[in-house]
């Protein structure tokens, strides 16, 4: 659920007519609902409520990378999540936004030395390694800083997600995690290097799921490999079990399993682990928690259909030409009137395409239409392809808005070119 909905003629976010939000700010803009984020984080607290298995109740991490805005970030502070991070650029944003520090999850197969440093040095509360080369690198760091790393290493549990190949990652040729097989080998190296503290095991197979099965499967792997571990004398406190769980795009479509369902499964799957749970869930979250606002540039007669040209782009919403995603598409001030249309945005390439032979809510030259879904994986995958400003957000609460990212202005993105000596005026 969330609150989008048409008031009054118009779409408002929660109570704010968007059009408002349109005129003050320009298009196009992110606009993300705080009671949608809020609710959702609740509605996932609850969902997993009964889950302390011995070592306290989940740690619930927010995958940084869906939604860095530091409102964003902030918000769900003040709920008690955590941060699920993946370089140092998000730890920073994490911390800067009241994250406490033994809230957050490193994961990533790139870390640096320097990335790593600095969480350790800032006290992070568990590493996720993705390889044994990693392992020995965080061993080094945190034995020269004289501290010490608490440790998981994430496992491949070579199982298919059945999502979108660019959004599998539990797969044994994907590059995430240690190969299952070898994971009890990997954790006896491990425990043996003096800057790590073996604390638990890691999964994330994936984003988008709309099927429990699964990650049902992936989980009964890693209780089988607890109990391995535990075997061997490792002392195994904690369980990551990561994101993933998908959320409804298209209406028509059935809805995903919902977190109710999923914290059952969980529920079923973790018996008797006696760990300390750790979730990382970014996009159900702030997925419908934002949408991207966009006004009608114009209308260009197609071959088929007419093209509606708006003033988003690829590089506002780069989910439909990277993963062919579906985004609904909503006029912010409908008429009743629908027509078949190829919605797509200015850039000067094909894929440049938000719906092709979509049948929409009519709209015409100047009006304003609502990307739905776009609180995850929008604003946070911005570029500034064919020089395009970067797009500002504004967070609503109830009746009060605010701009939490101002438009990146042109001239600024200009102003940061240098011209090398031999270019500048007066060299020669
Ligand atoms: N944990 C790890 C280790 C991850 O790699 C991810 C997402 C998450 C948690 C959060 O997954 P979520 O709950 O949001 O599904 N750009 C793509 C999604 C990439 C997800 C990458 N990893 C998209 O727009 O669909």
């Amino acid at each position: 659920m969330d609150h989008f909905e048409i008031k009054g003629g118009a779409m408002h976010a929660e109570g704010v007519p968007l059009t408002d939000i349109a005129d003050s700010v320009g298009t196009p803009v992110y606009v993300y609902s705080s009671a949608t984020i809020e609710r959702h984080a609740r509605v996932f607290r609850e969902a997993l409520s009964g889950l302390d298995l011995g070592h306290g109740e989940p740690l619930i991490a927010f995958a940084v990378k869906s939604n860095p805005n530091a409102a964003v970030l902030a918000t769900l502070a003040r709920e008690g999540l955590g941060a699920d991070v993946v370089s140092g650029g998000e730890l920073l944003r994490a911390l800067a936004a009241g994250v406490p520090a033994d809230k957050i999850v490193f994961s990533g197969v790139g870390k640096t030395e320097e990335e790593m440093a600095l969480a350790l040095e800032r006290g992070i509360g568990q590493f996720n390694l993705e390889s044994e080369p990693e392992a020995e690198t965080l061993s080094a760091v945190a034995t020269r800083l004289g501290l010490s790393a608490r440790v998981a290493f994430r496992i491949n549990p070579d199982v298919d997600a059945g999502t979108h190949a660019k959004i599998s990652t539990g797969k044994a040729d994907n590059k995430f995690g240690i190969a299952y097989d070898g994971a009890v080998a990997a954790y006896a190296r491990a425990a043996a290097l003096p800057g790590l503290d073996v604390a638990g095991v890691a999964v994330h197979i994936g984003s988008q799921l709309t099927d429990l099965n699964p990650l049902a499967a992936a989980f009964a792997r890693i209780g089988v490999l607890i109990a391995a571990l535990r075997a061997e004398g490792h002392d195994i406190r904690t369980a990551d079990l990561g994101g993933g769980l998908g959320v409804p795009y298209d209406p028509a479509l059935p809805a995903p399993p919902s977190p109710a369902d999923y914290g059952a499964m969980v529920q079923r799957a973790t018996q008797g682990w006696d760990v300390r749970l750790i979730f990382e869930p970014g996009r159900l979250i702030v997925g419908n928690a934002g949408v991207l606002l966009s006004r009608v540039i114009r209308i260009k007669p197609g071959a088929t259909h007419p093209f509606v040209i708006v003033d988003a782009a690829m590089n506002d919403l780069l989910r439909p030409s990277l993963y062919d995603a579906w985004h609904d598409i909503r006029a912010v001030t409908p008429t009743g009137e629908r027509f078949v249309a190829h919605v797509v945005g200015p850039v000067c390439e094909s894929g440049d395409t938000f719906a092709t032979n979509r049948d929409i809510e009519a709209v015409t030259d100047g009006d304003l239409v609502a990307f739905m879904t776009a609180g995850a994986y929008a604003a946070t995958m911005a570029s500034t392809y064919n020089s395009r400003a970067l797009t500002p957000e504004v967070m609503v609460s109830g009746s009060d808005w605010a701009i939490v990212r101002p438009r990146i202005a042109l001239e600024a993105l200009i102003a940061a070119d240098r011209m090398p000596p031999w270019l500048s005026s007066g060299t020669n």
